[in-house]
């Protein structure tokens, strides 16, 4: 009989228009779009995912970063195993949100762990050297300061370190950092929630 695959629940945050939904199609489908519409609510996608001898169900939670969104994304913070904290290197205002979006996670996720994972993402480190408006120093500081989170510099437009910050995700959540152990993925199903849909369904149940 097929041993059942663990499920390890990502779950990305992050201002609107830092990269998430383009992380998680880079990792997932290999492409990037450089017209990509804001998420409305939550997206997920699944890739599975062999460490060892082990596979591994790896479900990217893909949230929206608007405001407005707010009361779509924060029911699936809950079950989270691990949370990647997403900003842009030319958004200076994104990378000083990371506190409030780490509060809200918390808060929401209900989660009370000090230990509980959290990878800083900064992404679009393509950008030409004069547009960045975060350097690598006070982004490391930051994480050491608040916690001793993994800090990852990412591309989503040009792929760099892209796949290495979902398998530090990974690694994070196994406690398998060891050198040697390699991890080998296979894209599944890649289903997704239509929260429009939803928002417009509560409604009309809540309309007299
Ligand atoms: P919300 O869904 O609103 O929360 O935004 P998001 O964080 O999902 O951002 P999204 O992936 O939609 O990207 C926003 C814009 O930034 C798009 O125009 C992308 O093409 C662009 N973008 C994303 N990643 C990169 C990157 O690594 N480099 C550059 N230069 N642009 C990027
Ligand atoms: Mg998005």
């Amino acid at each position: 009989m097929l041993e059942e695959s663990e499920v390890l629940k990502v779950v990305l945050i992050g201002d609107g228009g830092v990269g998430k939904s383009s992380l998680m199609s880079r990792y997932i489908t290999g492409k990037y779009d450089a017209d990509s519409y804001h998420t409305i609510g939550v997206e997920f996608l699944n890739k599975n995912v062999t460490i060892g001898s082990k596979n591994f169900a790896l479900q990217i939670w893909d949230t929206a970063g608007q405001e407005r969104f707010k009361s779509l994304r924060t029911p699936f913070y809950r079950g989270a195993d691990c949370c990647l904290l997403v900003f842009s290197v030319d958004d200076e205002q994104s990378f000083h949100n990371l506190e409030l979006w780490k509060k809200e996670f918390m808060f929401y996720s209900n989660i009370e762990d000090s230990s509980f994972p959290f990878i800083v993402i900064a992404n679009k480190c393509d950008i030409a050297p004069n547009e960045r408006q975060v350097t690598s120093d006070e982004a490391k500081r930051w994480c050491s300061n608040n916690g001793g989170h993994t800090y990852v510099e990412t591309s989503a437009k040009n792929a760099n370190n892209v796949d290495y910050c979902f398998e530090r995700a990974i690694r994070s959540i196994i406690r398998s950092d060891q050198e040697g152990v390699s991890i080998s993925n296979l894209t599944s199903e890649t289903p997704s929630i239509d929260l429009r849909a939803m928002a417009h369904q509560k409604k009309s149940e809540s309309c007299c």
